[in-house]
């Protein structure tokens, strides 16, 4: 029975696949007149032979939406966390600016997450960060994983990192929950029976019915999709392409989506930060 299935994805699949040149069209991402690399070298051990940022597989017009910072609908929700960061709240009274100055003292943290963290005995996630400091610091009801605080709050953290390379801790309790995720990476999952690497290692370069596809990196979370019309999490990607595959997803936030970020995220090392992108 599983053979069949597997012979069924694997016609499904032949069906919409269908082979384009890899976005090697020479455009750069520049904003504010700085260029930030969309590339970067992969080891001899890593699985891909270079690491290409989701970016350069976009049409030009979405590439352009993501060039302009008063052209990228994201910067909506930037300003609205700008308003959250001066609001006092919880049993502190506190505004985030009140403990933590200026957003810019965040800059450098975007690119080491999720990263280990004793407390909560697992790696952290920026949401999971956010969240543990207003419950425990501010004193105020944590805010839903994909909430419109949660996701302007991520993307106005994560520009503060933009152009900086990702370069997550992948040593010590690290080392198992990275382990778990690339099981997870490499597993064929739901009715057409696909792991991540079927599409976005095997396939990379690959239309996939209208769409280009990427190597799937997270280098730009959260994204700001045309489709969306509004910014998403990780998590929300990763269960969005496991809906696709017909398979059962795990939840925002699960241990499963913790390890399956962490695995991603040490996959794009060296790729430059740049949230908030913009797909479609
Ligand atoms: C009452 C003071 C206080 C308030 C209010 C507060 N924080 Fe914090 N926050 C802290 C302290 C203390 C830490 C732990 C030390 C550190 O990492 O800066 C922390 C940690 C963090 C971290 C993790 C930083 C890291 O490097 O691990 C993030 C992210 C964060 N806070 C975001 C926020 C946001 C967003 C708000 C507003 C919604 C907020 N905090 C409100 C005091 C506060
Ligand atoms: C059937 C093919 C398929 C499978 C299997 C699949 N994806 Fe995707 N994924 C896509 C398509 C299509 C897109 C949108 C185009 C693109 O960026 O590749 C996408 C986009 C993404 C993106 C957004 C990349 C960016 O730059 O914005 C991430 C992250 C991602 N996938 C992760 C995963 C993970 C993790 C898994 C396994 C749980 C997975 N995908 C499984 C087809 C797939």
């Amino acid at each position: 029975m599983k053979r069949t299935v597997s012979i069924l994805a694997g016609g499904l699949l032949c069906g919409v696949l269908s082979t384009a040149a890899l976005a090697d069209d020479g455009r750069e991402l520049v904003i504010d007149g700085e260029t930030i690399a969309t590339t970067a070298v992969a080891a001899d051990d890593h699985p891909l032979d270079e690491i290409i940022s989701g970016w350069r597989f976009r049409s030009a017009e979405t590439q352009a939406l993501q060039m302009d910072d008063f052209e990228n609908p994201a910067f909506v929700a930037i300003e609205y966390a700008e308003e959250i960061w001066e609001t006092p709240a919880g049993t502190s009274n506190k505004s985030c600016a009140d403990c933590h100055g200026d957003a810019d003292s965040f800059a450098g943290l975007r690119t080491k997450l999720p990263r280990w963290n004793d407390e909560m005995g697992k790696p952290a996630t920026m949401e999971m960060l956010i969240n543990a400091s207003i419950e425990t610091h501010q004193g105020a009801e944590p805010w839903k994983w994909e909430s419109a605080e949660m996701l302007a709050m991520t993307a106005m953290i994560g520009l503060e990192s933009r152009g900086m390379p990702v370069a997550l801790e992948t040593d010590g309790p690290m080392a198992d929950w990275i382990k778990k995720g690339e099981e997870l990476y490499y597993t064929r999952v739901g009715l057409l029976n696909m792991a991540c690497a079927n599409c976005h290692e095997d396939n990379y370069g690959n239309m996939i019915r209208a769409d280009h596809l990427s190597q799937g990196q997270i280098n730009g979370f959260p994204v700001y999709r045309l489709k969306w019309g509004g910014l998403g999490s990780i998590h929300r990607r990763f269960k969005g392409c496991m809906d696709q595959v017909r398979a059962e997803p795990y939840k925002r936030g699960s241990d499963e989506f913790i390890a399956l970020e962490a695995y991603v995220a040490s996959r794009g090392m060296g790729l430059s930060v740049e949230t908030p992108s913009v797909r479609n």
